[in-house]
């Protein structure tokens, strides 16, 4: 166990190069649910062998690293997935959708409840998820430590508009996303914001963790806020990138793309 809120109990299950899967448990009354499975035999052993089954699976988005355990896991469980409604309309989630998600869409699981964000810009079709009573935020490819997920299907007017969303969170919200990106994210981080105060000492704690603990997730959103360039782009800092937030935003995120 990772992380402990009442009574549940929440897994980091890092699965390929650097994907995280998240395994929910409540231990009173026996539910679990997995977000974003990456694969399926890895997922299917750490279940069983914790002795747990799998009622709900719930994707952030539509890529393979954040569905490919889907099938499996629904045959072997007869699990309900969740999805995003846009995703679901495309018809590019794998297995049986029991349900779907649109912004602001709360579901029940355990007594506790989950709330959706919409988030495009990464897909059109990505949805967050913040565990309410908790402020677990899991936030798939939309916003990383440090950094945020590419444009592949949204423009930067999009997915400026949803980092705004995720920025109104609580500030100690923590923010489990989908890879463990944050020390390379920490270098471009470094190169366009080298002299924003407390951003040296914040990525000195990174590495330390990071040499620690093996990982950097999760981060809290208030460090997010002070230290993501992604999520800084209305920021007086970068005022000489332009006026336009979203505009500036873009402009940092195709100097991300290019970054070596
Ligand atoms: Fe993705």
């Amino acid at each position: 166990m990772d992380y402990r809120y009442k009574s549940l109990d929440l897994y980091m299950v890092p699965l390929r190069s650097d994907n995280y899967s998240y395994i929910i448990h409540d231990r009173e009354t026996k539910k679990t649910l997995v977000i974003d499975p990456s694969e399926n035999e890895a997922l299917v052993t750490f279940i069983k062998d914790k002795g747990f089954s799998l009622d709900l699976i719930i994707d952030t988005h539509h890529h393979d690293d954040h569905t490919h355990g889907n099938i499996s896991l629904q045959d072997m469980f007869k699990s309900e997935i969740i999805a995003s409604r846009y995703d679901q309309d495309k018809n590019r989630i794998p297995g049986q959708v029991g349900r779907t998600l649109k912004d602001g869409d709360r579901f029940e699981f355990s007594g506790y409840h989950f709330r959706a964000i919409s988030t495009a810009g990464h897909t059109l079709g990505h949805v967050c998820l913040l565990l309410e009573e908790a402020n677990w935020l899991f936030s798939g490819d939309t916003l990383f430590g440090l950094g945020c997920g590419r444009l592949f299907e949204g423009t930067p007017e999009i997915m400026w508009e949803s980092l705004q969303k995720l920025r109104a969170l609580p500030d100690d919200s923590l923010v489990f996303c989908g890879h463990e990106y944050t020390l390379s994210n920490a270098r471009f981080a470094r190169h366009v914001a080298s002299n924003l105060p407390g951003l040296k000492g914040y990525l000195d704690s990174l590495e330390k963790r990071f040499k620690e603990e093996g990982r950097t997730v999760p981060s809290r959103l208030s460090d997010e806020k002070a230290f993501n360039p992604f999520l800084l782009a209305d920021h007086p800092f970068f005022k000489s990138l332009g006026d336009d937030p979203a505009a500036v935003f873009g402009n940092l995120r195709k100097q991300k793309d290019n970054f070596k």
